[in-house]
């Protein structure tokens, strides 16, 4: 099929590549003119495993094209909208990129269209939009149709191909006539045995915020249960395999820790939210998943507080991991940045290392006096620290040596926001002060 993807975000990107791998000729727009010749050239903007090899491949064999002049759309099957969906200062999504471009694409069209809705948008915004388009096609007299299918995506980053090349399912939300073109075009995975779900588009739409949501509630969950933990001397990874061993629970998205980030789960909880409270529904539920978030992101700046115990934080500190979870180096909404925000404030000096977000960092804090960027984990620790906090849990600091650390630390404390070592081998290797989520402090003396 021929393939029009409207935006080359996390999601228009992933997507465009994984349909050409299908066998689908794709043609991606984007309007950032600096992104679009990036990819021209073969570079992939963004870090994601696999990303940049298959890219090369599919644009070598010409199954996948980028441009930023929208006249190069000749002719589609289907036309995807990805294009950004960013929370409004009330939490409302901000749904204006969507109904632009499809507007755009109607305009443009001269015969029946399929345009799929593959960004988050309200429930609702197909169903809206589908009315929308029906008057602007009776008012210039255009005499055909437009099927909107509402097509959620479900990828991660950091493991986005393998997410939408093996998905567990597709959701699909529409008429008949469109979900067929769709399950037309997911064909090759539909023959691997993965299941296609087909359903209206307020479903569609409301099963994509439900999942994120709820995947969001249970790090909430979990992270409360870790605070109960600290004050009971319980074990919050002991609890977590107990709970998660109940196949009604399952034990993914259990793990306790400084909370969640990146673009999607905030801005989720946070969007659900309104679209409940507009329809005077009590939101109480999902409001406190996004309420004990904010809490648990502070955890390192609280525990900080209380070791240091005159509050009087302007320290030397280390800052292990940038990134809002390993794999990525993406740091929107991320529990470092809110921890280096913190810090700054209270006049910390900070040294930041993360093995693949140091820069997307240093451009946020462009004028920060106060931090030092270093090239390693191991440089970090070489500046005298007063404590070190670990915020994202990349291999390279899980398998620091700890010989080492309990070397350069000395008697400064670490703040572990993600659970990276084992308490036993913590223990062994004598470090002074090791602050863990959800698990008891261990201390070591001398005397
Ligand atoms: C999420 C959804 O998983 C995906 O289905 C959706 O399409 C987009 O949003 P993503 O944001 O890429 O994906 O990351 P994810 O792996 O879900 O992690 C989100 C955050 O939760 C990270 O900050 C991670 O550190 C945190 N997390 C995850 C925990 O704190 N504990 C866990 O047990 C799991």
């Amino acid at each position: 099929m021929q393939i029009a993807i409207y935006g080359a975000g996390y999601v228009g990107l992933v997507s465009a590549v994984c349909l050409a791998k299908l066998g689908h000729h794709v043609i991606c727009f984007d309007t950032n003119v600096a992104k679009i010749n990036f990819l021209c050239a073969g570079q992939c903007p963004i870090y994601e495993a696999q990303l940049p090899e298959m890219l090369n491949e599919q644009m070598h064999n010409g199954q996948l094209k980028f441009t930023h002049i929208i006249e190069d759309i000749t002719a589609a099957d289907i036309h995807i909208i990805a294009t950004g969906t960013p929370s409004l200062a009330d939490g409302h999504a901000d749904i204006s990129q969507v109904l632009e471009v499809a507007k755009l694409i109607v305009h443009r069209a001269q015969d029946d269209v399929i345009l799929v809705i593959k960004s988050t948008v309200p429930v609702g915004t197909a169903d809206k939009l589908d009315d929308l388009l029906k008057q602007e096609l009776i008012t210039s007299q255009k005499g055909f149709c437009c099927h909107i299918v509402s097509n959620p995506e479900f990828l991660r980053e950091g493991t986005a191909i393998k997410d939408f090349l093996f998905a567990d399912r597709i959701i699909i939300g529409g008429a008949e006539y469109g979900l067929l073109q769709l399950k037309t075009m997911y064909q090759p995975l539909i023959k691997t045995g993965i299941p296609i779900i087909s359903m209206s588009r307020n479903s569609a739409e409301l099963s994509k915020y439900s999942a994120n949501v709820l995947l969001a509630n249970k790090i909430s969950f979990i992270n409360k249960i870790s605070e109960i933990a600290e004050a009971y001397a319980a074990n919050i990874d002991e609890v977590s395999q107990g709970i998660g061993l109940d196949r009604r629970i399952g034990s993914d998205f259990l793990q306790a820790g400084i909370g969640y980030g990146g673009s999607c789960f905030p801005k989720d909880v946070r969007a659900l939210t309104q679209i409940a409270q507009v329809k005077n529904i009590d939101a109480t539920l999902i409001q406190s998943i996004d309420n004990v978030n904010k809490v648990q992101q502070k955890w390192a700046v609280t525990q900080l507080s209380k070791h240091f115990a005159n509050n009087n934080l302007s320290l030397k500190i280390g800052i292990w991991g940038l990134a809002f979870k390993p794999g990525t180096d993406d740091i929107r909404e991320a529990s470092s940045i809110e921890i280096i925000k913190s810090l700054l404030k209270c006049g910390a000096r900070l040294n930041l290392f993360d093995p693949v977000a140091l820069i997307n960092t240093q451009e946020l804090f462009a004028a920060e006096t106060a931090i030092t960027w270093s090239k390693s984990a191991c440089e970090v620790l070489e500046d005298h620290l007063d404590a070190l906090i670990i915020a994202t849990e990349w291999p390279v600091f899980k398998n620091f040596c700890l010989h080492t650390l309990k070397e350069k630390l000395g008697y400064a404390p670490i703040f572990d926001g993600r659970n990276c070592f084992d308490l036993m081998k913590i223990k062994a290797a004598k470090l002074a002060y090791y602050y863990s989520v959800g698990r008891p402090a261990i201390k070591y003396s001398e005397e």
